[in-house]
């Protein structure tokens, strides 16, 4: 479900109860709140902030910017993959230290799941050490009734610069909705 700023979020999967979280797709202007959420992750790779401005712009259908008290305080940006549009592909995910552990990025997930009827799998990658994400994602596919397979994708030797770990393709098939 995706709510306007002037509708109310409702309850909805992931919480099982009602927030205080505006849950929509992003417009261009907040791909700089976006940026400061991936910068202060501590753990996403920080692109430019013209890559998030324009991310923003063109795949908001795709994405979705959880939004407190005017701020953004959580984001996920995805993409249909062009050879394969009933995958979402989910770019990055994050949200603020100080929202975590309420189901904000599970929320994210779900709306864009209720808001695609077209997609019936989700792919992302994932290191080997973010157990949270790894939850995150898994959790997601419980609730949609999905399989999830984890495969090597991106690999150490890949990455031109030096720092990146593994990246394992996490792949969840046969998304179920109304779970
Ligand atoms: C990963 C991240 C987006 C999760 O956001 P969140 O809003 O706190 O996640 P949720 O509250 O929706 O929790 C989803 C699930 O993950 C679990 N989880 C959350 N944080 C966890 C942690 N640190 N360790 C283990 N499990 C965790 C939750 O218990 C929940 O599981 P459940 O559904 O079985 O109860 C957040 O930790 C984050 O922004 N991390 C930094 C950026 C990042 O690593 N992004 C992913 C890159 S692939």
């Amino acid at each position: 479900m995706t709510h306007s700023a002037d509708h109310p979020s409702t309850p909805d999967q992931a919480t099982g109860a009602g927030s205080d979280l505006d849950i929509r797709p992003p417009a261009m202007e907040d791909g700089a709140a976006m940026w400061r959420i991936a910068r202060d992750s501590g753990t996403l790779d920080l692109n430019t902030s013209y890559a998030y401005l324009l991310m923003a712009r063109d795949f908001a259908a795709t994405s979705r910017l959880a939004v407190g008290d005017g701020q953004g305080v959580g984001f996920v940006l995805g993409y249909l993959r062009p050879t394969a549009p009933e995958t979402l592909f989910i770019w990055q995910i994050a949200v603020d230290a100080s929202q975590r552990g309420k189901k904000v990025a599970g929320r994210l997930l779900d709306d864009l799941l209720a808001e695609l009827p077209e997609i019936t799998t989700l792919e992302t990658t994932i290191t080997a050490d973010n157990a949270a994400s790894q939850r995150l994602f898994a959790s997601f596919a419980e609730r949609h009734g999905a399989d999830e397979e984890v495969a090597d994708l991106l690999e150490e030797h890949h990455f031109p610069d030096d720092g990146h770990g593994a990246e394992l393709l996490h792949r969840i098939t046969g998304l179920q909705r109304g779970r």
